[in-house]
């Protein structure tokens, strides 16, 4: 398995490579057909936390070197213990992966990764997954189950979340920024986890966003949507992928050989360790495709995933399958031998304890700086959708009043997946508002978590709001109904929180709507019910000060929507980068055309939509020359000028269009993207390279190829704000 390739390779020292290695196949050697199984099964710690039969059963599975690897540990003393069982007990004394889910912080919690990807700034995620590896890793974890990098666009789907939105372009640059956060320099530092890429592939189209539902994608969508974030992740040196529970064309993904040994493996030729997700090797047999532990085990390993994460079908039928001859030698060994390099690459042989330290943990937990980097990483992904009379920012001299229980919620400041986040250390809305005001602000709950309301609670609401200058509602969903296992077939406001804005709207005080939300919603009555809403999404534990510094205009917002929010859930799935159809939705003098009869076809705000303190106008779109061969690049440049009162951060957002393909190509795609920050008044040049490359696609030849013809190059605000557009051509 090449390590100098410059991909995982990258993230070790030159001199260790080789040693890496030797010690890899020494092992190997040694090593009996049962502790060669034993590395490929991963166990959950909280079992040790369970009976004491449960953890007596994994303390001597460890001892016995039939485990290779943990997750759900949180405890530092037990990961230590375990870590020295294998250490010390077993008879080769290889030490244990130590793996988490640290989807967006450890203890210093960041905003959602959706958020953050709203943020369009790669360097951000990559700051992020840079300081939770730091504290992941002080705190005895070697590896995280992050990076997600499923692509959706269906928000229905609780996990969206957890992912960058619905562009595979977006996707592909948080995937690499995130891998490289984790990865850091050189993975045997101390402050450095292996991070994972999952779940392969394409978990993000369950059918109806319905929690580990079925997926079915053409293998264009797959090429095309699904795959691009996944191969960046390998580019970029991920160390290990993750299965996706799904089935693809109705194999399971665990089992899923063409995917798995064809697509990652092979073509490819991913270098690092292929986990499942949580027993999703034996689920094969409730996909109906295993008869039984058995064959889940061996349809799993044949395909070429390699740990099985909770099943213990591998730790119990592995061994015999090998020994009689239904899984060869070489497949098991080819598994374990990428198990132990990235132990190898963990520094792991060399100081087994190097990731419990209980003086660093003390240091990096909540670090003054990692606070700073996630106040910074909140504001960043904050997107004003809309700011009618331009309502925000306001005046901090103003009387505000605060309605809403999510103002005062800790855990729904954080976000789910927020394991080791502590709600008491979240800076709520309610406590930033007042910290910035420096003196109490009125406050209402207005209705209980997640959104019931009474005639009482929306009285004392009203009541709160009339006195004062302006009422700042903070409405949207709690954690609780985000995140895995959390899909949702009405995404509008849960509970009754509209007779609550609704009755806000109706007395005399202007009112401001502060959305907290893991996913886009459904909620075009509150674009019409109130001049301004803030999207702050779930921001993390410094989400109250970034709100504060945001309404009161300290923070200029810059944030862009990763995804489309719909104007009616009836719409999803929608994306962007739709495809053209033969009966064009402009072409109003036939009734026959693509829509609906009840609803529009747009969305409420669409991909790349978010506004500003200030305005940016584009002029002055130009293309070094209209046509270029292959192989060569063509440079387009646009003319940004901050138009506004204010500085501020702008998005240009370049989107193409492939006018004539042997597949039917998308109205317009994402195609690449720069940030700028202008002073009032300011102008820059914003230039972005394009090489035939970047227009390729999964063509009707079933290959990824760019093809001749004429390209519109747009370039705009939002993917429905196209300021300009030129033509150019890629010749034969
Ligand atoms: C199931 C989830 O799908 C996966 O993303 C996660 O990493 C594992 N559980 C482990 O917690």
């Amino acid at each position: 398995m090449p390590l100098s390739d410059g991909r995982l390779g990258q993230y070790v020292a030159d001199g260790r490579r080789a040693e890496i290695q030797s010690r890899v196949s020494s092992l190997l050697e040694q090593m009996t057909l049962e502790e060669k199984v034993g590395q490929l099964n991963q166990r959950s710690v909280h079992f040790v936390t369970g009976t004491e039969d449960e953890g007596a059963a994994l303390e001597s599975a460890v001892a016995d070197g039939e485990v290779g690897s943990l997750l759900n540990a949180t405890d530092l003393e037990t990961k230590r213990h375990l870590q020295q069982l294998a250490v010390e007990e077993s008879r080769l004394g290889i030490p244990l992966l130590i793996g988490f889910d640290v989807i967006h912080g450890y203890e210093t919690i960041f905003p959602i990764p959706l958020a953050q990807a709203a943020s369009w700034n790669p360097d951000l995620a990559e700051r992020a997954e840079r300081i939770a590896a730091t504290e992941a890793a002080a705190a005895g974890h070697n590896w995280t189950f992050a990076p997600m990098v499923d692509v959706s666009r269906d928000p229905r789907w609780g996990r969206v979340m957890e992912g960058a939105g619905e562009s595979p372009v977006l996707g592909s640059a948080f995937a690499e920024a995130r891998v490289r956060g984790f990865q850091g320099e050189d993975l045997s530092d101390p402050d450095t986890v292996l991070a994972c890429a999952k779940h392969f592939a394409a978990y993000g189209a369950v059918e109806g966003g319905r929690e580990y539902n079925t997926v079915n994608v053409s293998e264009t969508a797959l090429r095309e949507r699904h795959l691009p974030p996944f191969e960046a992740s390998v580019q970029a040196g991920v160390g290990s992928l993750m299965n996706a529970f799904n089935v693809h064309e109705r194999i399971p993904a665990s089992g899923h050989e063409s995917l798995v040994d064809g697509v990652l493996k092979g073509d490819w030729d991913f270098s690092g360790v292929l986990v499942s997700d949580w027993a999703s090797f034996r689920e094969q047999i409730q996909h109906g495709t295993a008869t039984d532990r058995r064959e889940a085990a061996r349809k799993a390993i044949e395909a070429g995933s390699d740990i099985d994460m909770a099943s213990e079908v591998v730790i119990d039928e592995l061994p015999g399958l090998v020994r009689e001859g239904d899984i060869s030698e070489e497949r098991l060994d080819d598994a374990v031998r990428r198990v132990l390099t990235v132990k190898g690459l963990l520094g792991l042989f060399e100081d087994p304890y190097r990731y419990f330290d209980a003086e660093r943990r003390e240091e990096a937990m909540l670090a003054d700086e990692h606070r700073e980097a996630a106040r910074e990483a909140a504001c960043e992904s904050f997107v004003l959708l809309q700011n009618e009379g331009d309502r925000l920012p306001l005046d901090p001299e103003a009387d505000v009043a605060l309605v809403g229980a999510l103002a005062d919620s800790g855990e729904d400041t954080l976000g789910a997946w927020s394991f080791e986040g502590r709600p008491e250390d979240a800076i709520t809305v309610r406590e930033g508002l007042e910290s910035f005001l420096d003196r109490a602000v009125p406050f209402a709950p207005g209705y209980e978590l997640p959104g019931e309301v009474t005639e009482a609670s929306i009285e004392a609401a009203v009541e709160t709001a009339t006195d004062a200058d302006v009422a700042v509602t903070v409405v949207g969903e709690t954690a609780a109904i985000t995140g895995e296992a959390a899909s949702r077939a009405d995404i509008d406001l849960p509970g009754h929180q509209r007779r609550l804005v609704e009755a806000l709207a109706e007395t005399d005080t202007p009112v401001v709507a502060v959305l907290m939300n893991g996913r886009p919603l459904a909620i075009d009555w509150l674009a019409e019910s109130v001049p301004a809403i803030l999207d702050v999404w779930h921001p993390g534990v410094e989400g109250g000060p970034a709100v504060a510094e945001t309404l009161f205009g300290e923070h200029v917002p810059a944030g862009h929507l990763p995804m489309s929010f719909p104007s009616s859930v009836g719409q999803v799935p929608l994306a962007h980068d739709r495809l053209p159809t033969g009966r064009p939705a402009e072409d109003a003098e036939s009734g026959y055309t693509t829509g609906y009869i009840d609803a529009p076809n747009e969305p409420l705000f669409a991909f790349g939509h978010g506004q500003s303190y200030t305005g940016f106008a584009y002029t002055d779109l130009t293309l070094s020359t209209d046509a270029i061969d292959a192989g060569e690049t063509l440079e387009a440049t646009v003319t940004v000028e901050n138009v506004g009162d204010v500085a501020g951060r702008d998005v240009v957002q370049f989107y193409v269009r492939d006018l004539v393909g042997s597949r039917s190509r998308p109205e317009k795609e994402l195609l690449d993207f720069e940030t700028v920050e202008l002073a009032p008044g300011e102008r820059a040049d914003v230039p972005i390279t394009i090489e035939d490359t970047d227009l390729a696609f999964w063509t009707a030849d079933r290959e990824w190829a760019a093809e001749p013809g004429e390209f519109d190059l747009m370039v705009g605000h939002a993917a429905d704000d196209i300021a300009h557009t030129e033509r150019f051509a890629l010749l034969e």
